[in-house]
C-alpha cells in the first residue's frame, strides 16, 4: 500500500460513560496528565509518517478545533511573561498539524463516522485511530501496521489477546497465524457473546484501510446496537480480499473506560521525572490508608 498520508479520528461520540463531565467537554479533550487524550493519537500518527489529520466531530466538540489552532491571546500573555517552555509547547500542535474537520450529524456508529470522511479521503488508503485506545510503545502502533501494509500490500488491523470474558467489548477475529504476531483474517464479529466468539483476538483501535472500504461500508446494514459497524464492513471485505491482523507490540490503555482512563493517567505520570516520586508517595499513602481502614 502506498500513499499512506491520511488518518481519520472518529470523535463524534457522546462520551456517555464519562457523564456528567462530557456534557460540555468532549471526551477526546479529557487530560491524560497534561495533554488531551486525542493528542496522544495525533502524535502517534505524525510519528508514523502520516501528515493529514481528519477529525470526524459532532455537536459540542468545538474545543477540539480550538485546541489544534493558535491561541494568540494566550501566546501574547506567555511571551510577555517570557514563559518560553510552555509557549513552545502550546504552539507545537498547531505548527505541526493540519487538521480537516467533518461533522457526523447523527451518532450512527463507527462505520458511519468513517463514511463521513469519504470526500476528504478520495482514492487513497488511510489510517484510523480510535483515540480512546492509548498505546504506549517503542515503535508507534500505526507505524507497526504501516510496515506490514506496505510489505503485504493489503489492509491491516491491530489485534490484542483479551481474556475470554472480555470478548463482548470488542470486535473479535477468526484467522490463521502466518508469522510471529501476524494473522491472515478470515472472519470477524462485532462484540460477540462469549460462546459465539471465534477466538480471543480483539480488534484494537488502529486500522490501515483501503480506499474501497467505503463501498463495503455502504453495503452493510445496521449491526450491533443498531449502528453501522466498521467490523461488519471489514468482514464483507475479507470475503474476497486479503486482510491481516497484527498483534502489536506495546501496552494499551482503554481510556474510554473510567478505570482504564485512571490507569493511563497514573502510568503516564509515572513516566514523568517531575511527577514520578511525588505520585509514588501519594499512591503508597493512599494504599496504606485504605488497608488500615479495612483492618
Ligand atoms: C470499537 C470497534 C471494536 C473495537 C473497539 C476497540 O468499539 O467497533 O470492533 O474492538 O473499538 O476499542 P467501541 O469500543 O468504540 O464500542
Amino acid at each position: 500500500m502506498k500513499n499512506l498520508r491520511k488518518v481519520v479520528f472518529p470523535a463524534a461520540g457522546l462520551g456517555t460513560r464519562f457523564l456528567p463531565v462530557t456534557k460540555s467537554t468532549p471526551k477526546e479533550m479529557l487530560p491524560i496528565v497534561d495533554k488531551p487524550l486525542i493528542q496522544y493519537g495525533v502524535e502517534e500518527a505524525l510519528k508514523s509518517g502520516f501528515k493529514d489529520i481528519i477529525i470526524v466531530t459532532g455537536r459540542g466538540k468545538n474545543a477540539i478545533e480550538d485546541y489544534f489552532d493558535y491561541s494568540y491571546e494566550l501566546e501574547d500573555i506567555l511571551s510577555q511573561r517570557q514563559d518560553n517552555g510552555i509557549l513552545e509547547e502550546i504552539r507545537r500542535m498547531p505548527k505541526e498539524v493540519d487538521v480537516a474537520y467533518i461533522r457526523q450529524k447523527k451518532p450512527l456508529g463507527l462505520g458511519h463516522a468513517i463514511m463521513c470522511a469519504e470526500n476528504l479521503i478520495c482514492d487513497e488508503p488511510f489510517g484510523v485511530i480510535l483515540a480512546d485506545d492509548i498505546i504506549d510503545s517503542k515503535v508507534p502502533v500505526l507505524k507497526q501496521l504501516t510496515n506490514i501494509a506496505k510489505r503485504l500490500d493489503a489492509p491491516v488491523i491491530a489485534l490484542m489477546e483479551v481474556p475470554k470474558e472480555m470478548v463482548k467489548k470488542y470486535g473479535i477475529v477468526k484467522g490463521k497465524k502466518i508469522e510471529n504476531r501476524l494473522w491472515e483474517i478470515e472472519d470477524m464479529v462485532e462484540k460477540p457473546d462469549i460462546d459465539k466468539a471465534p477466538s480471543n483476538l480483539a480488534i484494537i483501535g488502529r486500522y490501515i484501510l483501503p480506499s474501497n472500504i467505503f463501498y463495503y461500508l455502504k453495503k452493510v446494514k445496521p449491526g450491533k446496537n443498531g449502528e453501522i459497524q466498521l467490523t461488519d464492513a471489514l468482514k464483507l471485505y475479507a470475503k474476497n480480499n486479503k486482510i491481516y491482523g497484527y498483534v502489536f507490540e506495546g501496552t494499551r490503555y482503554d481510556a474510554g473506560d473510567k478505570l482504564g482512563y485512571l490507569e493511563a493517567n497514573i502510568r503516564f505520570a509515572l513516566k514523568s521525572k517531575e511527577l514520578k516520586q511525588g505520585l509514588l508517595n501519594v499512591l503508597k499513602k493512599a494504599i496504606k490508608d485504605e488497608c488500615s481502614q479495612k483492618g
